[in-house]
């Protein structure tokens, strides 16, 4: 029996004296001599297709296995040998600043996509879309002038950031809902805020499907969220 997080590397291992039954090829003796990173690229909760036709398979193939394993393998390599080796993400990121200056900007580049693709994945889902309910649904009216404001504004925020980015639906240190851009893979928790729904804008998050036409990946993104996940984070956030 498999436990569900297990890694590739870890599943060769735990295998054993039993490997010898599998057919075990030369990528995978590589993989299990690789030297282990404290951080590892979680699995895509969905399949690669769950999402069309809203985002396509080729898309979520290339941005989880390819940009997200970037992301992990550049933070392991600088974060290496450092004290920040036994952080989770979430203390590198609220304590940025305590980061040794040297290596500070590879880990916000590479730790902020690692944390930020974590979530995206998360706050998507096959049965995504619709509108929250409950504590955020209220919270939401209240701090943001209703779900349509909202919706307006963070589309907005996505689609006029320039260059790369991501938008943001965060719970700021007050407990108030706020919404905001940050550029290339810049986390809200470098600043003291909890995101709990992100919005990729980096083209390789949807240039396959619709070119430069980033607006139409912004429209078609709402229909992927999955806002149990995100209701979750908010309630969590606000303890
Ligand atoms: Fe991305």
């Amino acid at each position: 029996m498999l436990m569900p997080q297990m890694t590739r590397r870890g599943m060769l291992q735990f295998a054993g004296a039993g490997a010898a039954a599998l057919a075990v090829t030369p990528l995978d003796r590589l993989l299990a001599q690789a030297p282990a990173g404290p951080f590892t690229l979680p699995k895509l909760p969905y399949d690669y297709d769950a999402l069309e036709p809203n985002i396509d398979k080729e898309t979520m193939m290339i941005h989880h296995d390819k940009h997200h394993q970037a992301y992990v393998d550049n933070l392991n390599k600088a974060v290496a040998g450092t004290d920040l080796e036994k952080k989770s993400i979430e203390e590198i990121l609220r304590n940025i600043d305590k980061a040794p200056e040297k290596i500070r900007q590879a880990v916000i580049n590479n730790g902020g996509g690692h944390a930020n693709h974590t979530l995206f994945w998360e706050i998507m889902g096959p049965k995504g879309g619709g509108m929250p309910a409950g504590n955020l649904a209220k919270a939401i009216e209240k701090d943001l002038k209703g779900f349509e404001n909202f919706k307006k504004d963070l589309s907005q925020a996505g689609i006029t950031r320039f260059g790369s980015g991501w938008a943001w639906l965060v719970v700021g240190k007050d407990g108030v809902l706020n919404v905001y851009s940050t550029a290339n893979q810049d986390n809200p928790l470098m600043k003291g805020d909890t995101p709990i729904l992100g919005l990729d804008v980096w083209e390789h998050a949807y240039y396959l499907k619709y070119k430069n036409v980033r607006p139409k990946y912004v429209e078609a993104w709402w229909n992927t969220i999955n806002w149990n996940n995100v209701a979750a984070r908010y309630e969590k956030a606000k303890k």
